[in-house]
């Protein structure tokens, strides 16, 4: 079977697989009322927040959208700080529902630096919201939240404050009230070991407040309607009931193992793989004879890394080794660090052993690579 260490989906536990292989039920019943309470309720504890919490059935992307046209009205001015591929294109979203762009973005594989958000924060006198990309899964960056958000918060108009944390809640640290975070969206098929089909939005009190005044269009994604439906635990539309059911398995597998125990182990599990990938030889003419990891240390993100491709290896090559030899299912690089890198993801159901699987794996196709002398030696 493959290993697959792509980052979402993600691999599902033998009790998710159960879950979601049950018969389905009606999702406007008691026995779903109560399923989407525990869910909530679980969610919850993950998001470390008291705010509500709505289960929409999209992707990622329709928490991303839901996130910008429910609280804005065109010509709103909204800052990007953004690091990556899955930062632009949310930026790409609020620009297309009309509002006023400051886009600020990073060098790739960094994070967003505290002096730019001084100094785009000091600058504008009337902003209305700004985001965040939690782990930019593009490039294996987590942002430092806790160090940038405070710098918002001192602003005048008190702008909301809304972070994309699709690829590491769960998984990470990120403690929704105690930052002050507005809006906070993820998504089921990432650290949360569940199939894909649920966004997961989070929403304070500042932020209802923006809600009601906001003129960009919404209906499939209204989180008024969501609000109201919620009050008796369930949702406006038809819901995907199978990837609940999936969720509520996994939420109360991580629940059992304790928020603080999941983010320890991801962070040794991307230690592993960092210390790993650095002792790994390549084959290349280059005084340098090992692998390159493409992200400093003090930036890595627990959940995704990435390694850079040693020149002279052509990449699709190295993941079709890697796949069809090895069944090492990995990702390439996006935007802008395409064919520059692989990915290997590291959220949610992962174990040691998977890391070693990876490693030795990543060790071997370079060998191969070197037979084949498509390599420069
Ligand atoms: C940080 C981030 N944002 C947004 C997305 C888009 O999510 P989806 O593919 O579920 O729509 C992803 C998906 O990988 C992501 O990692």
């Amino acid at each position: 079977m493959t290993n697959l260490r792509i980052p979402g989906p993600t691999p599902l536990p033998k009790e998710v697989l159960r879950a979601i292989s049950r018969q389905v039920i009606n999702h406007r019943g008691h026995e779903y009322e109560e399923m989407q309470a525990r869910v909530t309720k679980n969610l919850q504890y993950f998001f470390q927040t008291k705010n509500d919490i709505f289960l929409l059935t999209s992707s990622g992307m329709g928490g991303l959208e839901a996130a910008i046209s429910n609280f804005f009205s065109p010509g709103d001015t909204l800052v990007f700080f953004t690091c990556g591929e899955f930062g632009n294109r949310w930026a790409e979203i609020a620009k297309r529902f009309g509002g006023n762009m400051i886009h600020i973005k990073a060098q790739v594989g960094e994070v967003v630096k505290v002096e730019k958000v001084e100094e785009v924060i000091h600058k504008y006198k009337k902003i209305a919201g700004v985001f965040f990309t939690h782990n930019e899964t593009a490039t294996g960056v987590l942002n430092k939240l806790d160090q940038l958000i405070p710098l918002v918060k001192q602003h005048q108009s008190k702008p909301l404050i809304l972070v994309d944390s699709i690829s590491a809640l769960g998984a990470v640290d990120l403690p929704m009230d105690k930052l002050g975070i507005d809006v906070l969206v993820t998504a089921s098929q990432k650290a949360w070991m569940a199939p894909p089909g649920i966004a997961m939005i989070a929403v304070s009190q500042k932020a209802w407040g923006y809600q009601r005044r906001a003129k960009m269009p919404h209906y499939y994604f209204d989180l008024a309607m969501y609000k109201e439906f919620a009050e008796k635990h369930q949702t406006p539309a038809t819901c995907a009931v199978s990837t609940i059911f999936g969720l509520d398995a996994s939420l109360q597998i991580m629940k059992k193992d304790g928020r603080e125990n999941i983010f320890k182990r991801h962070i040794l599990l991307m230690r592993q793989l960092r210390e790993g990938i650095r002792n790994i030889e390549t084959y290349t003419d280059k005084p340098v004879h090992r692998l390159e990891l493409f992200v400093d240390d003090r930036d890595a993100s627990p959940a995704v890394t990435s390694i850079k491709i040693p020149e002279g290896i052509d990449g699709k090559e190295w993941l079709t080794i890697l796949r069809e030899k090895y069944h090492i299912e990995l990702a390439g690089g996006m935007g802008e660090t395409k064919g520059k890198i692989i990915r290997v993801a590291h959220m949610g159901y992962v174990a040691k052993n998977d890391i070693d699987q990876v490693l030795s794996a990543i060790n071997s196709s370079l060998s191969v690579l070197k037979t084949r002398k498509k390599i420069k030696v």
